[in-house]
């Protein structure tokens, strides 16, 4: 039972293939969740940012330094605060609940830099229907939230990161949980795989740039064998112009 009248328990749901689903419905568990307190270390929520992330950060082969990154399902937001502290000019942190957008504005303001925090935002949004007033990002960096969402929300995921990267963008997934032999429709988190990754990325119109197996030494210890690394580029503006270009 529920001890927050009106918000049902949060719990696993098992989606068949095709069936409809209340997305409202549906959100309600991740409101329950965090109005429920959820504390660094629970469920989800691995208490720092992915060992995966700080590499690609700090070896600059996802450089943050004065680019605009987007963190949608961010949660107590580890990750924007890493791409922050990375000199991003500006990184943007989206959840559904309200919760998690305080508590990543706490974890902000008691760990950052004045000048970092001043660089890192956190949004009560929907990444679906959110629009930053100054445009798409330049990167995006997405863990935890495809699992995250029912399975008939894909393709709208893979079409909404289309649409919040600028042309050239790049968007960093970090594949998880990649468990062969799991019901791929009980969830959250569903089980996901880096072919799927691909082909919902790809029918949008982004670019493989890589996609590869974490090294063990680079996942939460819980997680280690169960993630991949994707990253896809979108086509850059001269890219576009010259693919449009008319033949008359
Ligand atoms: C599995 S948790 C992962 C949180 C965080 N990435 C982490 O690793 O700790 C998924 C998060 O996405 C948020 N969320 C779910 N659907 C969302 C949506 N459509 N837009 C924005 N946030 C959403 C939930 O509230 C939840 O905090």
């Amino acid at each position: 039972m529920s001890d927050n009248p009106g918000v049902p328990a949060a719990r696993s749901v098992h989606v068949r293939p095709g069936e409809e689903l209340d997305l409202e419905e549906y959100n309600q568990r991740w409101h329950k969740i965090w109005a429920d307190g959820l504390q660094p270390g629970q469920r989800f929520d691995a208490g720092k940012c992915s060992p995966l992330l700080l590499h690609l950060l700090s070896t600059g082969e996802a450089p943050a330094a004065g680019r605009r990154v987007l963190v949608p399902g961010c949660g107590r937001g580890y990750d924007v605060l890493a791409a922050a502290t990375a000199g991003a000019a500006l990184a943007v942190g989206l959840d559904l609940a309200q919760e998690a957008v305080a508590a990543a504005s706490a974890l902000r303001d008691e760990s950052l830099t004045a000048d970092a925090a001043a660089r890192a935002q956190f949004e009560a949004c929907d990444f679906f229907t959110y629009q930053h007033p100054d445009g798409p990002f330049d990167l995006g960096y997405d863990y935890t939230f495809l699992c995250a969402l029912p399975p008939q929300a894909r393709r709208a995921w893979a079409e909404a990161w289309a649409r919040h990267l600028a042309p050239g963008g790049e968007l960093v997934t970090l594949i998880f949980p990649v468990d062969p032999g799991a019901d791929p429709d009980a969830g959250p988190p569903f089980p996901v795989t880096p072919e799927l990754y691909e082909s919902l990325l790809l029918a949008a119109g982004f670019e493989r740039v890589k996609l590869e197996r974490v090294p063990n030494g680079l996942s939460h210890p819980q997680r280690v064998g169960r993630e991949w690394l994707g990253r896809w580029r979108l086509p850059s503006a001269a890219g576009l112009e010259h693919g449009t270009q008319s033949k008359f």
